[in-house]
C-alpha cells in the first residue's frame, strides 16, 4: 500500500481517484489517506471511492511525528506520497505562520517518521521505500517575459511565505537524502487546474463567480503569466516518478501551457457563453480589476524536458481541452460545490475581496 498525506485536498484527490480507478491495471495496491481536513481537504471528493475496498482513511496531522509512525508500522507502506500542505499564496500573504508549521514543520516530522520507519525495515522492503514530496514551480522566483523556463537546476528564489515554505520543506527533503540516504523523489510543477480545485484558486473561483453573476477579481493588470497543467497529468507524472525516477532527483513538471490571467478568465467567461448562456449578457461583462497582490510574481514557465526524456511522461490534455473538462465538471458538481462553499468559505471571500 501506498501512504498519501492531503489525499482529501485537490491534487490528493485525484490521484487517489485515479490511483483506485477501475481498470488501472498495472496498480493492484491500496491507499491510507491520512489528511487533517482544514478548509480545504473535503471527503465529499473521496465520495465516489468511499466503499473501494483498497481505501483506508484517517484523519490527523503531519506534524503529529509519533501517530504518523504509528500508522507507518501498522500498514507498511512502501511510498509516502506527501502532498499536505497550505497551498493558497493569498492566505499566505494574510497569515503565514500556519505555512511554516503545515509545509515545514510538518514536512519535517513526516521526514522524522520516514526515517524511524525505513531503519526498522529489512532487506527488498527497505530498498523499495520511496518518499515522493509533491512540491510547486514557485521555489524558483518570478521570470521575466523572455527568460528561459525554470530548470531543475534553477537557483531557489522563492518570493511569497508560502513558496518560502514550500523551499524549505524541499531543502529539508534533499538533506534527508544526503544526511541520511532517505530515498527521496521531489516533484516541482506548474499551476494545476482540473475538478475538485476549491474555489479560492483563480481558475474555480472566476467559474463559480461567473455563474453566480459576481465580480470576476483580475489582479492588476492581468498580464501576470502562468504555465497550467491538467491535474490528471500531473498525477501521472507523479506515478512516473514514483516508479520510475531516480533516487535523489527532483523532477520538473509542467504543461507548455503558459497564458496571462486575462486571457485565461476570458477563456473560461466564452466557454459558459456556451455551456451555460447568460440572458443578462456575455461572462466578460463580469471581469473587474482589483487591486494586485502584494509581491504578485510576473511569470512562471517550466522546462519538463527532464521528466519527459528520462520517464516519457508527456501531458495528454491540451490547456483547451482540459479547461473544457475542468468548466463542464464544475457545472454538473452543484453538491460537492454546495459542501465547500459553507461558512468558512465565505468568511475568506468577504476577507479577501470584501473591500
Ligand atoms: P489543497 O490545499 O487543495 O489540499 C491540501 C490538503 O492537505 C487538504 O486536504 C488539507 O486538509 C491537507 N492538509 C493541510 N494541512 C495538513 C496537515 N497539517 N496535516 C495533514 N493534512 C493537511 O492543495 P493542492 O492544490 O491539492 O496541493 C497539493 C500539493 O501540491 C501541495 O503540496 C502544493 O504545494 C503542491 N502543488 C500544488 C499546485 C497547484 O496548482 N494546486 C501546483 C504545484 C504543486
Ligand atoms: O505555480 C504553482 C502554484 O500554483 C501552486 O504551488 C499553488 O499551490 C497554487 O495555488 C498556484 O499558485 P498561484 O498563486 O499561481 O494560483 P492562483 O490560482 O491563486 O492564482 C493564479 C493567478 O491568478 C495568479 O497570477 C494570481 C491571479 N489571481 C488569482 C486569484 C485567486 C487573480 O487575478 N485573481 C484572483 O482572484
Amino acid at each position: 500500500m501506498i501512504f498519501v498525506t492531503g489525499g482529501a485536498g485537490f491534487i490528493g484527490a485525484n490521484f487517489v481517484l485515479d490511483w483506485l480507478a477501475p481498470g488501472r491495471a498495472a496498480v493492484d495496491e491500496g491507499v491510507l489517506v491520512y489528511d487533517a481536513l482544514t478548509y480545504a481537504g473535503n471527503l465529499a471528493s473521496l465520495s465516489q471511492i468511499r466503499s473501494h475496498p483498497g481505501l483506508r482513511f484517517e484523519r490527523g496531522d503531519i506534524c503529529e511525528t509519533e501517530r504518523v509512525l504509528e500508522l507507518l508500522r501498522e500498514h507498511g507502506p512502501r511510498a509516502i506520497v506527501h502532498f499536505a500542505a497550505e497551498s493558497h499564496v493569498d492566505r499566505s500573504i494574510l497569515g503565514p505562520a500556519e505555512f511554516v508549521r503545515t509545509n515545514i514543520e510538518g514536512t519535517f516530522s513526516l521526514l522524522e517518521a520516514a526515517r524511524t520507519y525505513v531503519g526498522e525495515l529489512t532487506g527488498a522492503d527497505r530498498d523499495a521505500f520511496r518518499f515522493l514530496h509533491v512540491s510547486t514551480d514557485e521555489v524558483y522566483g518570478s521570470l521575466g517575459p523572455a527568460d528561459p523556463a525554470f530548470r531543475e537546476d534553477t537557483p531557489y528564489a522563492p518570493n511569497s511565505p508560502y513558496a518560502a515554505s514550500k523551499a524549505a520543506s524541499d531543502h529539508l527533503v534533499r538533506a534527508y537524502r544526503h544526511t541520511y540516504g532517505l530515498a527521496v523523489l521531489t516533484t516541482n510543477c506548474s499551476n494545476n487546474y482540473g475538478p475538485f480545485q476549491f474555489p479560492e484558486k483563480l481558475i474555480p473561483l472566476v467559474t463559480l463567480n461567473a455563474l453566480q453573476g459576481r465580480p470576476l477579481p483580475v489582479y492588476g493588470d492581468g498580464s501576470n503569466v502562468r504555465d497550467w497543467l491538467f491535474v490528471g497529468d500531473h498525477c501521472a507524472g507523479i506515478r512516473a516518478v514514483l516508479e520510475r525516477g531516480r533516487l535523489g532527483e527532483t523532477y520538473n513538471i509542467g504543461g507548455r501551457s503558459e497564458r496571462t490571467n486575462i486571457d485565461v478568465v476570458r477563456a473560461i467567461c466564452k466557454l459558459l457563453d456556451e455551456l451555460r448562456p447568460d440572458p443578462a449578457g456575455p461572462h466578460e461583462r463580469l471581469i473587474t480589476y482589483v487591486k494586485d497582490r502584494p509581491g504578485h510574481d510576473r511569470r512562471y514557465a517550466i522546462d519538463c524536458d527532464k521528466i519527459e526524456r528520462e520517464l516519457g511522461w508527456r501531458p495528454s490534455e491540451t490547456f483547451e481541452s482540459g479547461l473544457r473538462r475542468t468548466i463542464s465538471w464544475y457545472l454538473g458538481a452543484t453538491d460537492w460545490i454546495g459542501e465547500v462553499t459553507s461558512g468558512r468559505y465565505r468568511e475568506w471571500m468577504d476577507l479577501q475581496y470584501g473591500d
